[in-house]
Formats: C-alpha cells, structure tokens, sequence
C-alpha cells in the first residue's frame, strides 16, 4: 500500500529559476524517471531535483518495443500518479509520439500534462520547425519545455536502432539543434547517446541547463531510467546506466546513492560514456 512519508524532511520546491541557478553555480542536477506514486516518493525523499514521467514507460512498464505506442491518455494517467508522491521535487512529463504534430494539439497536451496531471515541465522531441514552433508557443504560455535532442527515442525508425547521435559532422547539427530549442524557449536540455566531448561542448555553450544521459560527465546534470538504474529492466543494461542496487538492501537506498554519485560527480565515469 502507498503511503505518504511525513517523515520526509521539508525540502525547498524545485524551480525553474533554482534548476538555472544550479547550473551558474556548478551545482549537479539530478533527474530520474518514475512512472507511479511509490517510486515518486522514493524519488521525493532522496532528494531528486526532476522527476520525470518518460514515454520510456512504453517499454519498461508496458513491455512494449519502443515508446511509439505510448499514448496522451496513458501520460496523463502515469503523471497524475506520480504527482501524487511529490512535493518539493520539479516534475515534468513527456510529449508523447505525435503531440508534437502541430502547434494547437502540442498545446492541447501541454494544458492536459500540466493544467490536469500536475506536472510543471513538458518534455518534447527534436528540434524540426514544427518543434520549435511548439517549444516557443509552450513557453510563452507560461508551459516550461524540457527540449530532448542527440538519441530522440521516437525518432528510433528514422535512426534505424537505438543508435549514438552527434558523432563526427553530426556534431555540429546536434550543437545548432541545441541553440535552436534554446533561442525557441526550452528551459532544460536533456542530451541523450552522444559522444562525451559533443556533450561537454553544448553543456558549455548554452546557457540553460544541460541533463545528460550518455552523454558524458561535463554535462549539468543527470537522468537515468529508475527501472535501469535499479537493474531490472529486461535484457541488457544500456552501457550509460549502472546498477545502483547491487550490494544496498533496498531502492531508497539505491536511488540516494544515484543522487550522492551525480552530485559529487562521481556518475557518470569514463566506462558509461561514448566517445
Ligand atoms: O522517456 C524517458 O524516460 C526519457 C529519458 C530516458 C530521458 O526520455
């Protein structure tokens, strides 16, 4: 049975500002996905900065191939729940696969994601005009966008495979991507499955926060997949994560120890990134 822990100490709310604050001031920004009440207070309570409703829920709840499948009314249910196990942790949701289409439904979505479930940041795709168009119309009705460049899961037909982005020319359309969701609006990057000196080079040349995931260790943050960084996602664990549970006694544990390691820099090493 979920329980609300009042236990719990009082932690300042997680902001927008505060998230750009970290950044000037070289704090770490810790990310983590969570899918439901539960793993949302496990998260609350280890002191996670955003909480983040991924369509990767497609594939790791729904055992589904890829996260194309995920649908708006399924984000909405999973964020509704997870809003329900936080307090002071930011939370952001996903766009799932065509929210994007056009601007009137990315709008529709957002107002669903935030003004219904609760999150306070929406996740979205890519960087094509019509993204950008949504970034900029999200943002300047008071919707903070999180842009996600680099390995863009719903992209994987185009990519042909969940496959590392941004290497050799391709840096250099990542690094003007990464300007363009900027100058668009978005408040937070997420960086995924680049080579760890392309995400040291738009870590530095933006100036909204960059959360990395494979993306190296000069990035200002971190997000992984809970159910990856537990170690109980089917299959193979993707070389950028790390099982967090081996040898602690229980997910509370494992996750502060995920918060502790990307603070002091510590996660990611050499071994999780690309080069
Ligand atoms: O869907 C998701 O969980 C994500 C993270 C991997 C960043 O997009």
């Amino acid at each position: 049975m979920y329980v609300e822990n009042s236990s719990a100490p009082a932690r300042k709310p997680v902001t927008v500002p505060g998230l750009h604050a970290m950044k000037a001031e070289g704090r770490k920004i810790v990310m983590l996905t969570a899918y439901d009440a539960s793993f949302a207070a496990q998260v609350e309570h280890a002191g996670v900065d955003i909480a983040l409703v991924g369509d990767s829920l497609g594939m790791v709840v729904q055992g589904q191939r890829s996260t194309l499948p995920v649908t708006l009314e399924q984000m909405v249910y999973h964020t509704t729940m997870v809003a329900r196990g936080l307090s002071a942790t930011l939370l952001a949701a996903d766009m799932p696969f065509m929210a994007d289409r056009d601007v009137s439904y990315a709008l529709e979505a957002g107002a669903r994601l935030v003004g219904e479930a609760g999150a306070a940041m929406v996740k979205i795709e890519g960087a094509a005009p019509h993204i950008l168009e949504s970034i900029h119309a999200l943002t300047e009705r008071a919707i903070p966008v999180c842009a996600h460049l680099g390995l863009t899961p719903q992209s994987v037909h185009k990519f042909g495979g969940y496959k590392v982005q941004g290497r050799a020319d391709a840096a250099e359309r990542v690094l003007s991507e990464a300007l363009a969701v900027q100058q668009a609006g978005a408040s937070i990057l997420v960086l995924e499955g680049v080579p760890s000196p392309l995400g040291e080079r738009v870590t530095r040349a933006l100036d909204i926060p960059v959360i990395g995931i494979g993306a190296g260790p000069q990035c200002d943050g971190q997000v992984l997949v809970v159910y990856d960084m537990l170690g109980i996602t089917p299959g193979k664990r993707p070389k950028f994560s790390k099982d967090f549970l081996a040898g602690r006694g229980s997910v509370g544990e494992a996750i502060a120890a995920y918060v502790a390691d990307v603070r002091s820099g510590a996660f990611p090493s050499a071994e999780h990134g690309y080069n």
